[in-house]
């Protein structure tokens, strides 16, 4: 058990890392771009503050959060999501009191409960970004587009859109009750899961997974036939507004999502044939949360993308990533009496931003060769007793496995130039 990390948690070994770095960093640039700018929150929070903000009868609050008491009791939980802790940072800073809309951007992992399988972790990663402050049906239109210009940016053109109205806390609340009303007299029909939340909950009978319960509801009154003026308005806007920048999406009057907060503009996006959760990331509207968090009456819309689902399909797609070179130089030494000298250099080089290393096992120098190649070192400096009493170093290009000689006093200038041109 010591030797094995926790159910629904995985290390990133170094062979892996480059290909998060390059992830994060076309996320990065891509919401800077757009004008959202970094905020890290911590990885826990208050209780209440998932409780309140994504909402009690929610899968994640009801079944899924790591909550535990700290040593003073208090009641924390690590983070399953990141919308909440910036509706409260939002606040806590007071950061609606300076430019709207405030947009910001996130990374870092996420926990909860649920049952692994391919694309679904108890420790998780997401890319998010989150607009305070406007209800502009534009801003719903620029954090999509944010969206899938990262996908773009990664390659994955293939994506299928779904777009659905929540509606409002008044519209909805009205179409709750005529969806109860409908399905009561066919609940025994449903999952055990569905006949015990329809009555709290009974959007999420929509989007159950279940085909019996698809087929018990048939018929059912939809969203978009109940939404009030201002919703109905609101949603075509957006789809206008998506629709002007040639982006495809598919109305899905049974997209709800599993968070409580959303208000009108719903999404998700999904990359088919990356296994059972093709869900790759979802968001929209949260109205109502800001205030629901002890904060002003502020709107707000975000997404989020799940990075080990953006990996899966990047990967399914064949292609690979763009791996920086390994290491640029090995020094290697002929004898244990030029170690000094040895590490003289690799400081040098490390000094000039040139990636080096040299050995700490006593290999002998064939040994240290066969090392230097297997680490992928595009250069090895060899240094023995001529090299030493000379003032000179021998340079090996690994590639070519061409070898020359430059003056120490040059070994810069030689190994950056060999560098550029290899
Ligand atoms: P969510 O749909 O719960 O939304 O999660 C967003 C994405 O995170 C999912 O589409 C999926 O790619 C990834 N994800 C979720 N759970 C797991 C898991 N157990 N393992 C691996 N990946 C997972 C939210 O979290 C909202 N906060 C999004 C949002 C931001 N809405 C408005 N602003």
């Amino acid at each position: 058990m010591l030797t094995k990390a926790p159910r629904g948690t995985y290390d990133i070994l170094p062979g892996d890392s480059s290909k998060w770095h390059y992830i994060e960093s076309i996320m990065k640039e891509t919401a800077e771009v757009y004008g959202y700018r970094e905020i890290r929150v911590p990885i826990f929070e208050h209780t209440e503050l998932f409780q309140r903000g994504v909402g009690e009868t929610t899968d994640i609050v009801s079944k899924e959060m790591y909550t535990f008491n700290d040593k003073s009791g208090r009641s924390l939980t690590l983070r399953p999501e990141g919308t909440a802790s910036c509706a409260r940072a939002l606040i806590e800073h007071s950061s609606y009191a300076g430019l709207l809309p405030v947009k910001w951007y996130y990374i870092g992992p996420m926990f909860r409960y649920d049952r692994p399988q391919t694309g679904r972790y108890r420790q998780f990663h997401q890319f998010g970004a989150e607009a305070f402050g406007s209800n502009n049906p534009y801003l719903d239109g620029e954090v999509i587009m944010l969206l899938l210009e990262v996908l773009a940016r990664l390659g994955l053109e293939e994506y299928e859109l779904h777009l659905n109205s929540v509606g409002c806390p008044q519209c909805r609340g009205q179409y709750r009750q005529r969806l109860i009303d409908f399905i009561r007299p066919y609940q025994d029909n449903l999952c055990p899961d569905c006949q015990a939340r329809y009555i709290n909950n009974p959007l999420r009978v929509l989007d159950c997974k279940n085909e019996t319960c698809h087929q018990a509801i048939e018929g059912y009154p939809t969203l978009a036939a109940n939404l009030c003026e201002n919703c109905l308005n609101h949603y075509d806007q957006v789809k206008g507004a998506l629709a002007q920048q040639g982006i495809t999406f598919i109305h899905d009057d049974k997209l709800v999502r599993g968070l409580d907060y959303y208000t009108n503009t719903a999404f998700e996006i999904h990359i088919p044939g990356i296994g059972a959760q093709s869900a790759v990331g979802g968001g929209g509207r949260y109205n109502g949360l800001v205030e629901q968090c002890g904060g002003p009456d502020l709107p707000g819309i975000g997404f989020a993308l799940g990075i080990e689902r953006l990996l899966l399909a990047v990967e399914q797609r064949g292609e690979k990533l763009p791996s920086p070179p390994e290491m640029d130089v090995f020094i290697a030494v002929m004898d244990s009496a030029y170690e000094a000298q040895g590490m003289k250099i690799l400081q040098m080089l490390r000094g000039a931003g040139i990636k080096a290393e040299k050995d700490y096992n006593n290999r002998k120098a064939r040994a240290q060769m066969k090392f230097a190649d297997k680490i992928g070192a595009r250069l090895v400096i060899l240094l023995g007793e001529e090299e030493v009493e000379k003032g000179f170093i021998t340079l090996r290009n690994m590639r070519t496995k061409e070898q020359f000689q430059v003056a120490e006093s040059d070994m810069l200038r030689a190994v950056s130039r060999t560098l550029l041109i290899d």
